[in-house]
């Protein structure tokens, strides 16, 4: 059992720290959970009745907890100073520039999170690595709560990455596989698991040294972005030689020892995790002098630069090599489905190819605001030249626009492409959306999510990832 006097302070209200600290506090009771962030419109969302997140499940826990024990707030250094354990949970994007640029983990913010907790604290604190960190990170967050201003003050730094998944973040947390904790401190090991003990069964609560438990987290993406690679690089062969993608996932998958998950073929993983942590990965191993292991690794991140450039290739080449004008509905644009969550969501590179190539896009899903489809857009194409040219802020300023349903998004288009799997694409009135098309009816389906003879015979032409 955890000491009765265990408060815990989480730094950082995004992806991670929201939903984990909510389990937390939904499971126990009597301790008291403060989570902070810089971010004040974030903090408001999370206490009003529009959670900043869309997670299913996740506003029954909120509501349940709020105000009992669970508590958001702007106010950093109080919610330090009165916690015994201190998650942070802030975002480690990839550089953007100077040494490392386009592979590092920019840890600026988990730096400033440990001089923030070196500055407040009094009297002893664990500190949970939480965000998911290059090996060695907790060394570098040693030194910094070393200098802490107080004398009083003494750490325990742990390791306690969060492999929950968005979309399924509530059931994840509920009954996660395993909950890994590393650290040197057994003490300290012990109290955080004692926490996760309430709801976890033991055996499920990993220990290791801190170092495992840094790269377990990268390694564990890595592997389940291999997968997805895998089987795309597939997609294309099938493709060439008529077999058929979902058959192949089907009888791998069957053999115990690959298993069925992560066998999906589609335009290409995306997600604030898969291509930063193994980009992350690539820069470690050449850090420590291992090109190939770097080689080997990167690989993984260019066949889904490939998938996702192979899809919109198709989209231009199908429809008699231009989409000049053209109008093409987008279905989807978050980076999988039940998340509002868009950040490296392959419909950005699609998108971003389909605008270079004239197109005008009509884009409808059910959680992503235009606000955001075009900040991705300006994001990505920022980033690739260093500024926005003109010619691309007036093609995602004119050409670009969202509807507010899936069969609206279709009206006088000459193309459909799906880019994220949600559920009610399966419900649509197919036949209405084709007599509202112009003809031939392009669809074009990156998520396989669709029945293609069904739709072939009410007259659309169909492309789908893996199938010739
Ligand atoms: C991932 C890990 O699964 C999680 O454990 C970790 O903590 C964070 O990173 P997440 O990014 O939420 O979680 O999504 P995930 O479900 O892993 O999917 C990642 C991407 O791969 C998505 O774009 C998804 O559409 C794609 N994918 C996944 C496929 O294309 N095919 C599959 O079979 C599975
Ligand atoms: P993740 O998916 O890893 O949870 P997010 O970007 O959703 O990442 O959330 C990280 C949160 O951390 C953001 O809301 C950001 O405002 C917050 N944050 C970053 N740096 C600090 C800091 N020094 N103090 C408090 N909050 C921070």
């Amino acid at each position: 059992m955890s000491e009765p006097s265990t408060k815990i302070c989480c730094i950082g209200a995004g992806y991670v720290g929201g939903p984990t600290m909510a389990m937390i506090a939904k499971q126990c009771p009597d301790i008291e959970v403060n989570v902070v962030d810089i971010n004040e419109s974030r903090i408001a969302a999370w206490n009003s009745d529009l959670l900043p997140i869309y997670e299913p499940g996740l506003d029954e826990v909120v509501k349940e907890a709020r105000g009992r024990n669970l508590f958001f707030s702007t106010d950093v250094s109080a919610a330090i100073k009165s916690a015994d354990m201190i998650f942070i949970s802030v975002n480690t994007p990839t550089k953007t520039f100077g040494i490392g640029t386009g592979r590092a983990a920019n840890l600026e913010f988990v730096e400033k999170c440990a001089r923030e907790i070196a500055l407040h604290a009094d009297g002893h604190k664990i500190v949970i690595e939480k965000s998911t960190l290059p090996v060695r990170t907790a060394e570098a967050v040693k030194r910094i709560l070393s200098s802490a201003s107080n004398e009083n003050a003494t750490f325990d730094v742990l390791s306690n990455p969060e492999f929950l998944a968005e979309g399924t973040a509530v059931e994840d947390l509920l009954a996660p596989d395993r909950v890994l904790i590393g650290g040197e401190s057994q003490e300290a090991i012990d109290r955080l698991a004692a926490v996760y003990g309430r709801w976890v069964n033991p055996e499920n609560i990993l220990k290791t040294n801190l170092w495992s438990s840094e790269l377990s987290k990268l390694t564990a993406n890595a592997f389940l972005a291999q997968r997805v690679s895998s089987i795309n690089a597939i997609s294309a062969l099938c493709e060439a030689t008529g077999a058929d993608v979902d058959e192949v996932a089907n009888a791998i998958g069957t053999d115990s020892r690959i298993g069925p998950k992560f066998l999906k073929s589609s335009v290409g993983f995306g997600g604030s995790c898969f291509q930063k942590d193994i980009l992350n990965l690539v820069y470690l191993c050449e850090h420590f002098g291992l090109p190939e292991v770097a080689a080997y690794w990167e690989q993984v991140v260019l066949m889904n630069d490939y998938q996702k450039r192979r899809f919109s290739t198709a989209v231009v080449k199908t429809m008699f090599n231009t989409v000049s004008d053209k109008k093409i509905a987008i279905w989807g644009f978050a980076f999988k489905k039940d998340t509002n969550d868009t950040r490296e969501s392959p419909a950005i590179y699609v998108c971003r190819d389909l605008l270079e190539e004239r197109a005008r896009l009509t884009i409808y899903d059910p959680k992503v605001s235009l606000e955001q489809v075009k900040q991705e857009l300006v994001y990505l194409m920022t980033s690739e030249n260093g500024t926005l040219s003109e010619k691309h802020r007036q093609l995602i300023d004119e050409n670009v626009e969202v509807a507010d349903s899936a069969s609206a998004a279709t009206t006088g288009a000459h193309a459909i492409a799906v880019l994220t799997e949600w559920d009610e694409f399966k419900d649509i009135d197919f036949h209405s959306v084709y007599s509202s098309m112009k003809k031939p009816a392009f669809l074009f389906d990156g998520r396989n999510l669709l029945d293609r003879e069904k739709l072939s015979k009410i007259g659309f032409e169909v492309y789908a990832t893996g199938k010739s």
